[in-house]
Order: C-alpha cells, then structure tokens, then sequence
C-alpha cells in the first residue's frame, strides 16, 4: 500500500542543480511542482518559461496521488482505530474515548497547561494492554524543545503499575534541532514503523517551535507553510498506514483584534487548521493542578469543555 516518494531529482531534466534550485525556492515535493502554475514556477525559482511547463508537465505524470478506495474498505480501516486513555476518564470522554490511531491530535495552549505532561503520559499508556486502553506499544519522541524527562515517566509508569525501567526502554527519544532535522527524524520513524517496531505513538513536542523560529515575518509564510505542509502529510500518511497515533503540541499567539471569545490561537495558520485531526486547546483553570481542555473545530467531536488534574501521578480527573 505504501508508495516509495519521489524526489524531485527523478523528474525528467532536472538535474542536481536544478533540483537544488527548485527546493531554495520552497518545492521540495514533486506534488509541490505538480500543482505550480508556470508564472509562479518562473518567478520562485527564476527559471524560463518552456523549462517550468516541462517541469510541471512531468512532475504531473509522477506526482503520488494516491489511490481511490471502496467505502468499505475505509470501513474495514476504521474498524481497527485503537485507543491510548489519557489517564483522566473526562479527558477521554471529551475526546470519544482517548488519543485514537490513525489520527493526528494536536493541544495547543500557553505554557505550563499540561501539553508536554499530556505528551509523557501518553507515552507510558501507549504501553498499557487493551482492557486499560492501552495498546501495548512503543512510543516515538520527538522533542524540539528539550524538555522530556524520564524521572517523569519513571513516576507515572510506576503509578500505573508498568516496570519503570522497561517503560523507559519502549521510548524512542530524539532531540530535534531545526526543522529539517525534525522532517527527516519523522521519515526516519516511518522506517521504524516498516521494520515492524510496534511503535504506537509518535509524539512531536513542540511541532511549530522551529518553523516560528526559522521562518519568521510575513515574507518566509510561504515556505514556512509548504515546509509544515509537507511535515504534517509525513505525520499523516505515518498515523494511517501504519494505524498508530500521532500527537503533537503547538504554541498560541495572541491574536490581538479578538475582543469576544478566546483572545489566543494556535501557531501555523491554514495549514494546521486543516490538519490536525483533533485539536485540544488548553488553559488553566483557578486551582493550580487543575487545567481546562476544550475541543476546538472537530468535525466529529462537540466544542465541549472537560477538567482534569496535572497530579505527582499524572494525568487523571480533577482533584
Ligand atoms: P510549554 O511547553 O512551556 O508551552 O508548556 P506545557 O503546556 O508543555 O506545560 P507542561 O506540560 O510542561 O506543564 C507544566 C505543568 O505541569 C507545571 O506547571 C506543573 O504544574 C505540572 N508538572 C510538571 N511536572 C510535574 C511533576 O513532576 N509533578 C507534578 N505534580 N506536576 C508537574
Ligand atoms: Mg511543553
């Protein structure tokens, strides 16, 4: 089922310069270059007209996308999605039972809500059989932000009765220092995934943290969003196909004309808010351990409201 990607070296007359060129430019796909018109080709990449509709014109006949299938067959997948339970029985049930596989799931919120917390937990749950709602799997960390901690997971581990040691050992950490490193780190999970390491979850904590950082001001939005895009397809296609869990955490920006309703959004724009399967955004709530998770623009969930606890044991219920 898996496609083998091509690079945009393998089109037809683009050559080692050329391809070099063209990702400058911000194509990095051949998907990227199949739907380019001329006029943006010519432009971005300062290359002449004929040269950019032979370009398009091949990456079209090359471009991955994708199969049709039967709705039964989307069925059959479905029937498979798995759940990791968040520790906190209000947690799960605003979110129809847990974390799911073959989902993308994002939180969002200022510091100190609970999203690397929510991320540690999840770790040490994917680990659970099912009849605790876990899935007896692996756990893929990718920290962006340096702030994973295995005492962390020692404690909760050990608070749901796992061996803390071996709950350490089904945790693959990275450490991913700019945004290139973090696409190449999740292609290198896929292959994880292929060699049939039972990796369950697939964490990316923070996921906007580079691009922000790297791409900064109105002028880089484009790159910035093609690069998250191409990012995001990676996380995607991995959550499906290889029926795992995918969750990544997102930093807010104040967006500063909101004067009714919430006076923060996620980072990432257009591209995230179509991405991301499920979106949790998080607050704090008046008592210091307890913290407020919402769901926001599911289209399968309602917009409802839940609380639970950040506890020395974890994530549960609030207390
Ligand atoms: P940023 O990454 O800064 O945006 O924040 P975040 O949303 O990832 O916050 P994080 O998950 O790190 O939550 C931090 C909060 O969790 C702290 O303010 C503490 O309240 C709580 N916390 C963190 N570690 C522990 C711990 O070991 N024990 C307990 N009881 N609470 C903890
Ligand atoms: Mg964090």
């Amino acid at each position: 089922m898996r496609k083998v990607d091509k690079s945009i070296e393998d089109l037809p007359g683009v050559g080692k310069a050329m391809a070099e060129k063209l990702r400058d430019s911000g194509f990095r796909t051949v998907e990227s270059l199949a739907v380019a018109t001329v006029g943006e080709l010519c432009e971005a990449a300062e290359i002449g007209e004929s040269t950019a509709k032979k370009v398009i014109a091949s990456a079209r006949q090359l471009a991955d996308i994708g199969d049709f299938v039967t709705g039964d067959k989307v069925m059959e997948q479905r029937t498979k999605v798995g759940i990791i339970t968040t520790g906190s029985e209000k947690l799960d049930s605003l979110l129809g039972g847990g974390i799911e596989t073959q989902s993308v799931t994002e939180t969002f919120g200022e510091f100190g809500t609970g999203k690397t917390q929510l991320a540690h937990q999840l770790c040490v749950n994917v680990q659970l059989p099912p009849e605790r709602k876990g899935l007896n799997g692996k756990a893929v960390y990718i920290d962006s932000e340096g702030t994973f901690r295995p005492e962390r997971i020692k404690d909760m581990a050990v608070a749901v009765g796992l061996d803390p040691f071996k709950a350490l050992q089904n945790i693959y950490w990275v450490r991913a220092f700019n945004t290139d490193q973090q696409i190449l780190i999740t292609e290198k999970a896929e292959q994880m995934c292929e060699k049939g390491e039972n990796i369950k979850l697939i964490v990316v904590d923070s996921l906007t943290a580079h691009f922000r950082s790297e791409f900064p001001g109105r002028e880089k939005l484009v790159n910035r969003q093609q690069k998250l895009n191409q990012h995001l397809m990676t996380l995607h296609r991995l959550a499906f196909i290889h029926d795992l869990a995918v969750y990544f955490t997102n930093q807010v920006q104040a967006v500063p004309d909101v004067y009714f309703g919430e006076p923060m959004k996620p980072v990432g724009g257009h591209v995230l808010a179509h991405s991301a399967t499920t979106r949790i955004y998080l607050r704090k709530a008046v008592k210091a351990t307890r913290r407020i998770a919402r769901v926001y623009d599911s289209p399968s969930l309602p917009e409802n409201e839940e609380m639970f606890s950040i506890t020395p044991e974890g994530i549960r219920d609030p207390v």
